[in-house]
Order: structure tokens, then C-alpha cells, then sequence
């Protein structure tokens, strides 16, 4: 990792260390040691229409590692109080979104896959998916 920005406390963008030569770049993610949390699950999102934004939820425990392995997309992101956002824009880009941050996904460019890795299997009853909730939860 060589810099990170803390957008809120529990989300985070980091930069990852691209190993870099003559014939490319190769990023690598461990977990316990780039990616702070075990991974349970991967998931990816491709094909979206630049007019489509996702996400506009919160998870209650869960941790994602979200990176656009190719394009890019702006992640909108509250804690409950304020709004920030974050451009993910290079492979090399990672936002870890903790538990209790509301996030949606907006501007994907044509052929952009969002990968992202979480620490635990899908469950429903992790998110909150209304912002009027979310925000007395986060009070
Ligand atoms: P959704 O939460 O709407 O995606 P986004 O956060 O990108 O807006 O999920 C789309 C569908 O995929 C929904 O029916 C739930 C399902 N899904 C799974 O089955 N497993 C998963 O790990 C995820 C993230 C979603």
C-alpha cells in the first residue's frame, strides 16, 4: 500500500502496490495483509448502463473491498451525517467500506468491472436499504 485517504473512519481508499514491468502490472491481495478482514466471498458487477447507479444501502457488520479492475465508477458515500465521494479510476485503486457506510455507485464507464471482496457470504439481513433508517441507526 503506498497511500491511503480515510473518507470517514471505516472507509477508507487505498492505493495498492502494483508490481510493474515490461510486460505489465500485477496487483495481489491477501488477506489479513492488504485486505484487513478474511474474505468470504467475491462478487463483481459488469455490464452497467452509465445512467444506472447501484448500491444506495448500508450493511450493518459487513466489511467490502471494492476495486474497478477496469474503468471506473464514483462512489457516493455517507456515514449517516455527512457526504463524501470517491472516484475509483486505476486497478490500483481499493475503498474499503466498513460497516455503517451508506454507499451507491454512480458513472460507471462503459466496460468498467467493479470487483469487490467481502468478509462474509451474501445475507440479507445485513443491509439496510433505507436511508431514512440508516441515518437513525447512525444517530
Ligand atoms: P444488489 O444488492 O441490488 O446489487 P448492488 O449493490 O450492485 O446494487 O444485488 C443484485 C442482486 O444480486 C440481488 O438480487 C441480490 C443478489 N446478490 C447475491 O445473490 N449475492 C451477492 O453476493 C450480492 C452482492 C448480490
Amino acid at each position: 500500500m503506498i497511500a491511503d485517504t480515510e473518507i470517514f473512519p471505516g472507509c477508507t481508499l487505498v492505493r495498492h502496490r502494483a508490481i510493474a514491468d515490461a510486460r505489465g502490472a500485477l496487483v495481489a491481495l491477501e488477506a489479513g495483509r492488504e485486505v484487513p478482514f478474511g474474505i468470504a466471498r467475491a462478487y463483481w458487477v459488469y455490464g452497467v448502463d452509465p445512467a444506472s447507479p447501484r448500491g444506495f444501502h448500508a450493511h450493518r457488520a459487513l466489511h467490502q473491498w471494492a476495486v474497478c479492475v477496469a474503468g471506473s465508477c464514483r462512489m457516493r458515500l455517507s456515514d449517516g451525517h455527512e457526504w463524501r465521494e470517491a472516484v475509483l479510476d486505476s486497478p490500483d485503486l481499493a475503498l474499503h467500506i466498513g460497516p455503517m457506510i451508506w454507499h451507491e455507485m454512480h458513472d460507471f464507464a462503459p466496460g468498467t468491472v467493479l470487483l469487490v471482496l467481502a468478509s462474509a457470504p451474501y445475507d440479507e439481513a445485513d443491509y439496510i436499504r433505507d436511508f431514512s433508517d440508516f441515518e437513525a441507526l447512525a444517530r
